[in-house]
């Protein structure tokens, strides 16, 4: 019988987010710098118990299908690996439907996994697979800081930031991604082709931690005007002392960055006084290397 194998699957901040018009796919270009944490899921996959006919995922606190059941089925699909039905357990720890790519992240750790389990760890097929799963899959496959450009498709890894401590505050409301798209272009935030070009050059120019008027997500009104209890959120990390505050992805979880040598330390000092906060640094890709369970 194979071993069981584990993986850390870490939820992502977006440094930036910068959005275009809808493609005519509809899905949005975007240049976003995404930056995997600490605050991370863990997986492991190991044979199901005798008499079980597929794979299965079990996902405490998460009802209906799951995309890392999807991963599974499309690496076998895509790679012809037979191994007999086998059983994935998530541990959630990253906030749902919160902009932090949580589903997004076990997807990827079930790809990295499953490749793993067949014998061909980091296998190419799985960088095929990726898009097909979702936009923010790709990025968290080695999940290091990545520049992303198209719909998430085209990544660029980028250094990892340093000294550079963050606090994450998950929100008691989700939002839904495809939402908060459509608010945005209600509120018409997207960007000319030219503008996101250009805007993709200068990210490119900065490495991965952006200076402060790079740090921006576009999609930020668009979820405080579904959400308007972002707003007091960020207005609690800004007085905790980050030295930036802004909403992840599609939100409605709020972050403050803590910038220096001594970032990561008034990190922690901070989420102490905001309610529900918790401290995280930057993740990288060799802690979430699939490992013997
Ligand atoms: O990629 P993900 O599954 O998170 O996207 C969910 C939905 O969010 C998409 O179906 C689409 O409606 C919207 N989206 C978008 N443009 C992107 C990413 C997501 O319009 N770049």
């Amino acid at each position: 019988m194979s071993p069981a194998l584990a993986a850390r699957a870490p939820g992502k901040v977006n440094l930036c987010l910068f959005l275009g018009r809808p493609r005519a796919d509809g899905l949005h270009p975007l240049v976003s710098i995404i930056l995997p944490v600490s605050l991370a899921d863990d997986l492991r996959l190991e044979p199901a118990p005798a008499g079980a006919r597929t794979d299965e995922v079990r996902c405490a606190g998460v009802a209906g299908p799951n995309l890392a059941a999807d991963a599974l089925a499309a690496y076998r699909t895509a790679s012809g690996w037979d191994a007999p039905p086998q059983r994935l357990t998530i541990t959630k720890r990253v906030p749902v439907a919160a902009g932090m790519g949580g589903g997004s992240a076990d997807a990827a750790a079930a790809l990295r996994l499953a490749a793993h389990a067949a014998g061909r760890p980091g296998d190419p097929s799985i960088r095929e697979i990726a898009p097909r799963l979702g936009s923010d899959v790709p990025a968290l496959l080695e999940p290091g800081a990545t520049l992303i450009t198209g719909a998430g498709e085209h990544v660029e890894p980028l250094p990892a930031p340093r000294s550079l401590g963050l606090v994450i505050v998950p929100s008691r409301a989700a939002l839904s991604t495809p939402d908060v798209f459509r608010e945005a272009d209600r509120l018409t935030l997207a960007r000319r082709p030219e503008d996101l070009h250009a805007l993709a050059h200068a990210v490119r120019a900065t490495g991965s931690l952006p200076p402060p008027e790079l740090l921006h997500n576009d999609l930020e009104p668009a979820a405080i005007s579904l959400e308007p209890s972002i707003a007091p959120a960020l207005e609690r990390v800004r007085a905790a002392g980050a030295d930036h505050a802004m909403v992840s992805g599609s939100g409605p979880t709020v972050f403050g960055l803590f910038i220096g040598a001594d970032g990561p330390a008034r990190a922690r000092a901070a989420a102490l006084g905001v309610p529900g906060a918790v401290a995280a640094d930057p993740a990288t890709p060799a802690l979430s290397a699939p490992r013997p369970a």
